[in-house]
């Protein structure tokens, strides 16, 4: 089956065709990411303009590269939802008057499902249950992945997400947006023990918390400036890389122990970080799991995530309408039971 997935929540107009989920036939990504970088985060006004301006190119290139016509799709899937409502909605039209006018069942796919889809396009082996943590920049979750189409959430971030404090902290230290990849190639020359910073505290067992984390830094380098001092940057950004993946890679571990997970897998655009991917990785072994990585190219957003977890949510049954709409929230179980 050939499931054209097309992506677009963010900053990301992306296009993919994947081959029963699996194989990857092609994938194109067109960003707005340089021109975001000049504001210091995404501006959703932006990202929807340009969405409109790259779309139908990109939709077109995908199939061109797959060497496929629309005809030979079986089926057309677009992220609905969680994001920024103006760029969804950007993918979510397109996809409909493709599906519309091809004649082709179209399949909407949940942003963070496709996320951990990414896994599937990495490790062919790799079949449900299998423990997840899904972090990007609007959502740090600990997700039980039961199944395909089955998911129960274990933790969630009470706060920031994990991807939104790396970019925090990365403009009050004066890095370029997106935060991730400029903290840890900041943190790269800096001594991850040179600052202390707080373990925050939360309720919940597998719950995270990083606005405290953000805040101290924050507070950390502006009682330097009132010393007429500055912040080590290098210092900095590998202390807090060094805090941030320590609890994530925690609170994932301590889910995999005790719920018995022999699978762990990273998602989302902070499943690249490499000190993350170090310590679940460490502390993996020690529990006997065996863990999943995304490879990096489909970390962040693209369209071929969202084939492979269309292809899925179409095996189930989960297809849409022309009055399918995109919404700007919604949880990664909504149409699971217990
Ligand atoms: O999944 P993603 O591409 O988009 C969303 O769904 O949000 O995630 C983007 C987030 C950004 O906050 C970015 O700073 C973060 O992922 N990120 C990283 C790294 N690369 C991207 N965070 C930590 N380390 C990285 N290497
Ligand atoms: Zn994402």
């Amino acid at each position: 089956m050939l499931v054209l997935g097309i992506e677009s929540t963010c900053d990301e107009t992306a296009a993919s065709v994947v081959e029963d989920g699996r194989i990857l036939r092609s994938n194109v990504i067109a960003t707005s990411v340089k021109e975001q970088a000049l504001y210091g985060g995404v501006v959703p006004e932006i990202a929807s303009r340009r969405h409109a301006e790259y779309i139908s190119a990109t939709v077109e290139k995908s199939l061109a590269d797959a060497g496929i016509t629309v005809q030979e799709l079986d089926a057309i899937a677009v992220t609905f939802a969680p994001g920024l409502i103006g760029a969804v909605l950007v993918g979510v039209n397109f996809a409909k008057g493709l599906a519309y006018s091809a004649g082709k069942p179209l399949v909407p796919v949940h942003h963070l499902r496709g996320h951990i889809a990414a896994n599937y396009l990495t490790h062919p082996e790799l079949k449900p249950p299998f423990l997840c943590l899904v972090a990007s920049g609007g959502h740090s979750h600990i997700v039980q992945v039961q199944d395909y189409t089955h998911f129960k959430v274990l933790g969630r971030t009470v706060d920031d997400a994990a991807g939104e404090a790396f970019d925090k902290v990365a403009r009050t230290l004066g890095l370029p947006y997106p935060g991730g990849p400029s903290v840890s190639e900041a943190a790269k020359t800096g001594d991850p023990k040179a600052y202390r910073l707080p373990v925050p505290k939360v309720e919940g067992k597998y719950n995270v918390s990083f606005s405290g984390l953000k805040t101290a830094v924050l507070s950390a380098v502006n009682t330097a400036n009132m010393k007429g001092e500055t912040v080590h940057v290098p210092d900095m950004a590998a202390s807090f890389q060094e805090r941030i993946a320590q609890i994530l890679a925690q609170k994932l571990l301590l889910a995999a122990a005790d719920t018995g997970a022999r699978q762990i897998c990273l998602a989302g655009g902070v499943a690249a970080n490499g000190r993350l991917r170090q310590l679940v990785n460490d502390g993996a072994q020690k529990l006997g799991a065996k863990v999943y990585l995304p490879q990096l190219r489909f970390c962040g957003d693209n369209g071929a995530m969202i084939a492979s977890q269309g292809y899925y949510e179409f095996l189930s049954g989960n297809t849409a309408g022309l009055e399918l709409n995109g919404l700007p929230t919604l949880p990664i179980d909504y149409n699971c039971s217990d």
